[in-house]
């Protein structure tokens, strides 16, 4: 059996290779990633020299490098390559549209031409937009609100238009805030843990009650596994924690975890353009699968924190260069 997995030196596409490696040993993958800035060779140091993993840099958005990345075949594309963080979108949309949009769709089509029996888009439960309350269902209707997740939605919606028009054998995951080890340190918890370890202050946005709802990256990792092994084609499945927390209740966690005091590092900055209030969505249809996320929230941050506590070999040199002029201008004015 053989995957391939796009965008696997980012954060939840490494955590998906290794898991999927680990627990499926008849399985090779292929990796196919552009290697952006979030594309780090370091995620994967542990599997580069295995037999069954290879790598091939290039964009999605290019056919030849995903028809050479396939090769004589592959039995399921599983695609987590995306520009993913809301900030760079109303920074820079276009480069959003182009990987999140026109990626999916040269995606699509090399599922059709190569026959492919899988495809799963990993998507985002911010495609729903803001909820104020309840939870987001998968036939809910979209209302995306920053270019990021307007451009997440427009590649669900090319996915679920290949299923109707063309039979293309597809699956949708949307999972909520993911956290965990490997994640780019321009996310709210590995900014502010990286930060703090460095005696640094914590941009909150706004009075920080926005509501993200956190799911640890190997339950993600887990789902998407799930989904793509027993999921029904043609159907979206959300993939999300169960931990609705405030950003300030996340914020008094890790730094009470990182040992420094509120009052000494909180600073409450200009609020993000059309920040979403809250996200929350109903997994019942991912538990009636058989999947269920596992790592206790408290648990898993504890571990996070002690990750990037252990690994600052790993997230300080992503701290520098381009790093450094994203910082400048996300929050130099604030
Ligand atoms: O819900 C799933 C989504 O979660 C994914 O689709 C996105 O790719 C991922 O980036 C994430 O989106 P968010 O915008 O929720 O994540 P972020 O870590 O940027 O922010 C989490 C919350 O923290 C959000 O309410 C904004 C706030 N925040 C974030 C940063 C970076 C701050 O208050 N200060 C900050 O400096």
């Amino acid at each position: 059996m053989r995957w391939l997995v796009t965008g696997g030196l980012g954060f939840i596409g490494s955590n998906y290779i290794r898991l999927a490696l680990r627990e499926r040993p008849e399985l090779s993958i292929v990796n196919l990633d552009a290697m952006t800035y979030a594309g780090n060779p370091a995620n994967l140091r542990d599997v580069e020299t295995s037999s069954r993993y290879r790598f091939v840099k290039g964009d999605i958005g290019d056919p030849t490098a995903v028809d050479s990345a396939i090769g004589d075949g592959v039995d399921a594309i599983v695609n987590f390559a995306a520009e993913t963080h809301v900030d760079r979108s109303i920074l820079d949309p276009e480069a959003f549209l182009r990987t999140d949009i026109l990626g999916t769709h040269v995606l699509l089509e090399a599922v059709r031409r190569h026959n492919i029996a899988r495809y799963l888009q990993v998507s985002t439960d911010e495609v729903y937009g803001d909820v104020s309350e309840g939870e987001s269902r998968e036939d809910d209707p979209l209302r995306p609100r920053s270019p990021y997740s307007a451009s997440k939605a427009g590649g669900d919606m090319q996915v679920l238009a290949y299923w109707t028009t063309f039979a293309t054998p597809v699956l949708v995951t949307r999972g909520s805030n993911t956290y965990g080890p490997y994640q780019y340190p321009e996310k709210l918890i590995p900014l502010f843990v990286s930060n703090l370890i460095d005696d640094q202050p914590v941009p909150v946005y706004g009075d920080g009650l926005q509501i993200r709802d956190w799911l640890h990256v190997d339950d993600h990792a887990r789902g998407i596994l799930h989904v793509l092994e027993h999921g029904a084609l043609g159907e979206i499945y959300n993939v999300g924690g169960g931990n609705p927390r405030t950003n300030m209740e996340i914020t008094q966690l890790l730094v009470n975890g990182c040992g420094r005091s509120m009052d000494a590092h909180v600073r409450h900055v200009e609020d993000r353009a059309g920040h979403d209030r809250r996200y929350a969505i109903d997994t019942a249809k991912a538990r009636a699968i058989g999947w269920a996320p596992v790592v206790p929230f408290e648990d898993g941050l504890r571990a996070t924190i002690a990750w990037y506590q252990a690994n600052e070999a790993w997230w300080r040199p992503l701290k520098s260069g381009e790093f450094l002029d994203y910082y400048k201008r996300q929050y130099a004015h604030r």
